[in-house]
């Protein structure tokens, strides 16, 4: 299991900076750990050296000069530390007088966690001896501390960086609540005890992830899938992809660049968004990415000027009305004007390369990729009376997932696909399809504490730590259509209850299911799972009223 990278959470919880910055620094590297300790280190041991010279010097022998070498690298050490500790409180209260009893006791309370269980037996017992012993094995003294110096280091470090990582973790778990205001089930349960990140997270499981993939590939043979990033663009699961031979499709540069960062060749991209800021056609065809999609005679002009030459598709409008996330006709163009469209690319210098549809998301009937193989078709042949033929179709997303609903299996997808190439194409092309949904959404399981619970005129309200804002907006652009599978980690002895399901926000529109049926017992503490959540949560949530994006937790 591994989590993700933001630098300030650890399982989703906002940690105190510093406690932060270590503990990523065991995944990014020493980098950190140089730039923190690298002075103090310095200062310590240029006074532990001079002081221990000085000792000597006086006639004391290898026992004094290693007491004296230790106090005097203490003394530096912290000097250094102690003296940007105190920066960096007083930077943060501006208000408060720099020298005030306050700004030393959290210099000093920072400090102590940081260094305390460590330092105690470092200056005490270990650094001593082991200058001493340094001294005593190398027959000379500054050597000798140099060398003991190292070695207790590293007891000293290991020692401060495990009580790091016990802060970090206890820092995510929750709090327990005042003994008085435990329900039955806390009492029994303790759920602040439970170990392992802070909710909400994401429970990705590659496996699923890999399964999805093989399902597509058999069910639709002949296709090339480009995983539409916007799903999830987490790397775990792009790196997967990759490496079970699967290509993408981005709609910005920022994605682009997320690929790139894990080696994928940009000539291998496909750039869906029909409308693109300039300056992300002009990056993109500058890392390598040619082919881009166009519905506007503007767009085309905008890729002439920023990617000469590159290759156009065209998307077209197919509209179905099945989709569970229809795509209210913002892009795509009909038959007539996918034929202008293309000639002018060709004009402008451009190579019309092929047409594209996305039926909308979630598409519940399989004969809308029929209809959209039609268009095309009929647009293929319009052109090849102008003498131009295209070498690409590229059928978009909109493969179905599993939530609570049955869907079509997706071999009904493939057949129908295959009937209607054979049938309404007039010559061949490269068949390209951009699944997100049917790759990811299986594989991902919300996972949500229950924050509070409710009776608001008559109906029982339950308050999650994550609502529609921090990660299940699909259930507000659906208007609550798109029915998630929902599961409590209580049993219910008492039978179940109509739940309204709610976020954590101030915001009414938070709400995520009306009338679903839970355990009757739930309690605050108690964790609500919610199934099929790999695409479209993560990637769309927000930060709105303070409140946590889900991390995620990589299951391989
Ligand atoms: C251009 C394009 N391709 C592919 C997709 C992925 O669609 P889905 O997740 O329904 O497979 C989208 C999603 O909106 C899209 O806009």
């Amino acid at each position: 299991m591994s989590t993700s990278s933001s630098s300030l959470t650890i399982g989703g919880a906002l940690l105190p900076e510093r406690s932060a910055i270590r503990v990523s620094a065991a995944r990014r590297g020493v980098r950190p750990l140089v730039r923190r300790y690298l002075l103090p280190e310095a200062a310590g041991t240029a006074a532990a050296v001079l002081v221990g010279v000085l000792v000597a010097a006086s006639g004391g022998g290898w026992a004094a000069a290693a007491v004296a070498a230790t106090w005097a690298e203490t003394v530096a050490f912290y000097a250094v530390v102690g003296a940007r500790e105190w920066r960096r409180q007083a930077r943060r209260s501006p208000g408060r007088r720099a020298c005030s009893p306050r700004t030393a006791s959290l210099v000093v309370g920072e400090l102590a966690l940081e260094f305390g269980p460590g330092e105690v037996l470092d200056t005490t017992v270990v650094r001593p001896a082991l200058m001493y012993a340094g001294q005593a094995l190398l027959g000379d003294m500054v050597l000798g501390l140099l060398a003991g110096k190292l070695a207790a280091d590293v007891v000293f470090y290991a020692i401060a960086g495990a009580s790091v990582e016990l802060r970090a973790a206890r820092a995510t778990r929750p709090s327990a609540p005042p003994a008085h205001l435990r329900t039955a089930t806390e009492r029994s349960r303790r759920p602040w005890r439970r170990r392992g990140p802070t909710t909400p997270y994401l429970s990705l499981d590659l496996r699923a992830v890999d399964a999805a993939y093989d399902r597509l590939v058999a069910a639709l043979p002949g296709v090339r899938f480009h995983y539409a990033v916007k799903a999830n663009p987490h790397p775990a699961v792009l790196r997967r992809l990759r490496d079970r031979g699967c290509r993408f499709e981005i709609a910005s540069l920022a994605e682009l660049r997320l690929l790139r960062r894990l080696g994928v060749d940009a000539r291998d991209v496909l750039y869906s968004n029909p409308v693109k800021p300039p300056g992300h056609v002009a990056g993109a065809f500058a890392a390598g990415v040619d082919r881009f999609a166009a519905d506007s005679v503007w767009e085309l002009r905008k890729l002439a000027a920023t990617a000469p030459g590159s290759q156009v598709y065209v998307r077209l409008d197919v509209p179905d009305p099945s989709s569970v996330v229809p795509l209210e006709g913002k892009f795509g163009v009909d038959p007539g004007a996918a034929v202008e469209l293309l000639l002018q690319a060709r004009r402008l210098g451009l190579v019309p390369y092929g047409l594209t549809f996305h039926v909308g998301s979630q598409a519940l009937d399989p004969t809308a990729y029929a209809r959209g193989v039609a268009t095309a078709g009929a647009v293929m042949r319009d052109l090849d009376r102008h003498g131009l033929r295209i070498s690409m179709l590229d059928i978009g997303g909109g493969l179905p997932a599993r939530y609570v609903d049955d869907v079509p299996p997706l071999e009904r997808y493939g057949a129908v696909l295959r009937d209607a190439v054979a049938r309404e194409l007039p010559y061949a092309v490269d068949l390209v399809a951009e699944p997100g949904r049917s790759l990811v959404a299986e594989a991902g399981t919300l996972v949500s504490t229950v924050i509070g619970r409710a009776v608001r005129r008559e109906r029982h309200w339950l308050h999650l730590d994550v609502g529609a804002f921090n990660g299940m907006m699909e259930t507000l652009e659906t208007r609550r259509t798109l029915a998630y599978p929902l599961r409590a980690t209580t049993q219910a002895p008492d039978g179940p209850v109509a739940y309204d399901v709610t976020g954590p926000t101030c915001d009414s529109e938070d709400t995520m299911f009306l009338g679903v049926p839970l355990p009757g017992n739930v309690a605050p503490g108690d964790r609500v799972l919610i199934g099929s959540a790999g695409a479209y949560t993560t990637a769309y949530a927000s930060r709105f009223n303070g409140f946590d994006l889900p991390s995620t937790v990589i299951v391989e």
